[in-house]
């Protein structure tokens, strides 16, 4: 059987993408880019097209730029090594200080900031979640650690181990929940679907890693921030209060890519 381009993709990659994209007329192969322009054959001509969409930023040099390919000819050129996992990487040695100092610059800080990369944006997601949950985590521990020596640093009477272990419990069943924006798109692995804004996906994961908060960009922020604040929980124990917050962290890009491009104004 033989089937043109757009047949195969719609039967074996994505059928509806490749459905619309016959209807749209974008069906279309483009076999060579550069800067600003992309080249497909029609009836053994070269068409070109103005490339308005960029990939929505990841070609914002443009495509194939000259330097770039300079130097990934120099790369192969000199047989520089990809695989080598336990070693010490130079060039990421060198990025990670780069981008420690850009933004310690522009946020006017003495702190020390570490580069973990990735290839995609869903996994720039996916990272910064991880980490996001394992902070929360380990206020956990260790709050449940410093309500365990309160109770025991002296005898507990009836009324106090009660208090001590609904207060436990309380805290172990609590669901971890993420503050992102309406109309959001972060990628599509799951943490990254649990934190966009689409229903599409994300009825399929939820509450599997935690709950999801979203908010608009227009609504009334002090109104919103006041009633945030009200779900971190005091607690009193022995005498002594503690807090405990079910805020693993706030997520946003400051251009939201769902359904367009939106730059997010201002959050007051
Ligand atoms: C705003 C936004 N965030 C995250 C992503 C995910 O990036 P990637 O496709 O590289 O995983 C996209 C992808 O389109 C996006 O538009």
């Amino acid at each position: 059987m033989s089937e043109n381009l757009t047949d195969q993709y719609q039967h074996y990659v994505k059928p509806q993408l490749g459905q619309l994209l016959r209807i749209l007329r974008l069906d279309k192969n483009y076999q060579h880019a550069s800067d600003d322009t992309m080249i497909y054959q029609s009836s053994g001509k070269p068409i070109s097209v103005y490339d308005f969409l960029g990939g929505y930023g990841s070609a914002i040099l443009g495509h194939n730029p000259q330097f770039l390919l300079d130097e990934v000819d120099l790369f192969f050129k000199n047989k520089r090594v990809i695989q080598a996992q336990a070693s010490l990487r130079s060039e990421t040695a060198q990025l990670g200080h780069l981008i420690h100092d850009l933004i310690s610059s522009e946020l006017q800080s003495q702190d020390t900031f570490i580069t973990t990369l990735a290839s995609t944006g869903t996994e720039a997601t996916e990272i910064a979640l991880k980490n996001a949950m394992l902070i929360w985590q380990h206020k956990r521990d260790h709050l449940k650690k410093e309500l365990l020596a309160l109770a025991q640093s002296s005898d507990l009477d009836e009324f106090q181990a009660q208090t001590y272990h609904a207060l436990l419990s309380e805290i172990d069943s609590s669901v971890p929940v993420l503050v992102s924006l309406s109309r959001s798109y972060h990628g599509k692995t799951a943490s990254a679907v649990l934190s966009s804004s689409s229903d599409y996906y994300k009825k399929m994961y939820s509450n599997v890693l935690f709950k999801t908060v979203f908010l608009d960009v227009e609504n009334d922020w002090d109104y919103i921030l006041a009633s945030l604040r009200k779900t971190v929980k005091q607690i009193e124990f022995k005498g002594k209060e503690f807090s405990f917050s079910p805020f693993i962290g706030f997520i946003f890009e400051p251009i939201q890519g769902e359904g367009g491009i939106r730059p997010v104004q201002q959050i007051n």
